[in-house]
């Protein structure tokens, strides 16, 4: 299999965030980001989040991301794909349509974008995947799925939006003593049938990651452990539509649709028990790195590309043993443009000695 390249050659920073304007240029391997806390750090891996995905992976709204004295933001990214040079342009502008456009042509549908340049984040953020709601795990599944494939991200979009109307329609039943079999089914039929694809995919995705997850939780942790990931879905059990027609008269009541793929989640296991509980601070990193490196390993399997890896703090996050055998593993050829945020400049300048790096680059940020 052979995996082609990818990589951000350079980014100008309009109005995003702390940068009023700003352009950075990358060495197409490894990159070191570096500067004191506040300096845009977090920031600087944002945008290229936002590049790749056409979301901020902080911001959940779009609002917050413009700097604080302005209304609008614009990202220009040249990319470099398989030797062929594409350029991105984002503008967003409050109480406007955002624009996207690739090599000049506006972006007209998000599927067909979203899968291109495909990218994996890891931050301190990410315990919230451990500790946080199903929700949060979902939205992994679906940032990670879309990129693999505009059919899910598709059948995702329409889900979501009959979903929106399903409910809606219950609530108006409720509301007027109401009923309409044939509007009901209409929106059945729709939401079936995108649940069925979605399902699909999830349950493939889950299959496919655990044999990765395990290896790279093995080559980090060194333990005896037994960890899991296990895909919990009501159609693991029953058809999406015996599932919706089982479940009518209780939806009606609840004005509501009370189960379907937006309620799935997974459930993280260690040794059998669940890793929020018993999963020590040093495990649950561990399980957080492998599955994103595991998720990494996909997409590039999906894609036939190195995906861009972006690094948030890592090394705060772990101690300098296990820093030191994941910089080895994302050192070698199974990976492509690496980004990495630290605060200190004498551990990377250490690192790259120690490794004998001699393709990188390292951006400094404020007075470090
Ligand atoms: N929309 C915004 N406009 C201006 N500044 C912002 C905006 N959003 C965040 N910031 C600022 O960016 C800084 C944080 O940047 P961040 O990338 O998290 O820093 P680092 O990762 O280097 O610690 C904070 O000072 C914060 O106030
Ligand atoms: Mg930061």
């Amino acid at each position: 299999m052979s995996i082609g390249s990818f990589h951000l050659r350079h980014i100008k920073l309009t109005n995003f965030k702390n940068y009023t304007t700003r352009e950075f240029s990358f060495s197409d391997k490894l990159n070191f980001i570096v500067g004191n806390n506040g300096q845009g750090k977090t920031n600087l891996l944002d945008a290229i989040y936002y590049s790749c995905l056409t979301k901020s992976y902080l911001s959940t709204n779009d609002l917050y991301v413009p700097n604080f004295d302005s209304n609008f933001f614009r990202i220009e990214t040249n990319f470099s794909l398989n030797s062929d040079k594409q350029l991105v342009e984002i503008k967003y502008l409050k109480q406007e349509k955002k624009e996207i456009k690739l090599n000049s042509s506006v972006i007209e549908k998000q599927s067909t974008y979203i899968g291109r340049f495909p990218c994996v984040i890891i931050t301190p953020d990410d315990n919230s995947l451990i500790l946080g709601h199903g929700e949060v795990r979902r939205r992994f599944l679906d940032f990670t799925l879309s990129q693999f494939s505009s059919e899910y991200l598709s059948n995702l979009m329409t889900y979501n939006k009959i979903l929106a109307q399903r409910n809606a329609l219950l609530k108006s039943f409720y509301d007027h003593r109401s009923f309409d079999r044939a509007l009901l089914d209409v929106y059945n039929t729709s939401l079936i049938a995108s649940a069925r694809v979605i399902h699909r995919y999830r349950l493939d995705f889950i299959q496919q990651l655990t044999p990765i997850f395990d290896t790279f939780y093995r080559q980090i942790f060194e333990g005896y452990e037994t960890s899991s990931i296990t895909y919990d879905s009501e159609l693991n059990n029953i058809d999406i539509e015996d599932l919706i027609i089982k479940n009518e008269d209780q939806d009606r009541k609840a004005q509501r649709t009370t189960q379907g793929v937006h309620t799935d989640d997974l459930t993280f296991l260690l040794n059998g028990y669940p890793l929020k509980k018993i999963g020590s601070q040093g495990q649950q990193k561990t399980f957080l790195l492998s599955l994103k490196l595991a998720q990494f390993e996909l997409l590039k399997k999906e894609k036939l590309v190195y995906p861009v890896l972006l690094l948030d703090d890592i090394f705060d996050k772990l101690d300098a043993d296990r820093v030191s055998k994941i910089f080895k593993l994302i050192h070698q050829e199974a990976f492509g443009q690496v980004f990495i945020t630290h605060t200190e400049t004498s551990n990377i300048e250490s690192l790259i000695t120690d490794n004998q790096i001699i393709n990188y680059n390292i951006i400094k940020l404020g007075s470090i």
